[in-house]
């Protein structure tokens, strides 16, 4: 298992828990056994992955860092990602341009899996992205896509993972929530991306043969979210129903009144 070496400032080879565990694990990451980089620091993990696949980075290379300084999420906010308390890490994928909507949900999936395995907990998943534990997060995915001449060329997922307590912002503090603190332990974080990054092999080769599979993992991860009150955008309207399912191409519907509404993106707030 080997990382590139130092290209670029704060480019360091894997930190030695990372090391161990994507080693352990070697026979069941697939394609995110085969390209590393990681930083000491870096802006974020998704912008250095997404120039890597402009530039050719094969699929399934993986960016990672200890600390980044302007890690972000959904909607333009910010992922605080403070040194050595999360995991911080960007995937290159290139998939087929009918399943992109899709991958969300399967790293939703892969999250869970890979979470359960490594600490024992069961997070309940939010559509569209959001990993919960104790009613907070702990856990996000931001998907990005890359184009040419107007085609897909890849997709970057970035996952962010509060693995140990962190002096976050008191605004974040209330609603965060990281693995240790839930499972009262210290959690290996090496650990916790080699179970994740097999899971979202598996779940990725799932997408594409077995796509109803991936949907109904999602929805016994979501069993607590779905039937509850949500507030959406869809497009200039603001909609309050209650949550119901997803659909086949990962769409959130959302019961309101006596409609039926399909939320494919934007914000929803859930109650
Ligand atoms: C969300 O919950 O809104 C998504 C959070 C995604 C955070 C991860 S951390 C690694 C990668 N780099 C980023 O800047 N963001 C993602």
């Amino acid at each position: 298992m080997t990382s590139r070496g130092a290209e670029h400032s704060g480019q360091v080879g894997l930190p030695a828990d990372v090391m161990d565990g994507l080693t352990r694990f070697r026979d069941r990451l697939g394609m995110f056994g085969r390209a590393f980089t990681w930083y000491s620091e870096i802006g974020s993990t998704n912008d250095a992955a997404l120039l890597l696949a402009e530039r050719g980075g094969e699929e399934g290379a993986l960016v990672g860092a200890d600390l980044q300084t302007a890690g972000r999420g959904r909607q333009g906010r910010v992922w605080s990602s403070p040194h050595g308390a999360g995991l911080y890490v960007s995937v290159i994928l290139r998939p087929p341009k009918f399943l992109a909507g899709l991958l969300t949900i399967a790293a939703g999936v892969s999250l869970a899996d890979g979470i359960r395995e490594a600490s024992g907990l069961t997070v309940d998943l939010k559509w569209p992205n959001d990993a919960y534990l104790g009613g907070r997060k702990v856990a996000g995915i931001l998907a990005e896509a890359g184009t040419a001449e107007g085609g897909l060329t890849h997709v970057v997922l970035g996952l962010g993972i509060n693995v140990s307590e962190a002096s976050y912002p008191p605004e974040i503090a209330a609603r965060a929530t990281s693995l240790e603190r839930e499972v009262g332990r210290p959690v290996d974080r090496g650990l916790v991306l080699a179970t994740c990054l097999s899971a979202l092999a598996v779940r990725y080769r799932q997408l594409m043969t077995d796509t109803p599979a991936v949907l109904t993992m999602w929805r016994s991860y979501s069993a607590a979210m779905l039937g509850r009150r949500v507030e959406c955008t869809v497009g200039m309207r603001s909609v309050v129903g209650i949550a119901e399912d997803i659909d086949d191409a990962g769409a959130l519907i959302v019961r309101s009144g006596g409609e039926t509404i399909r939320v494919i993106s934007g914000e929803v707030i859930w109650s």
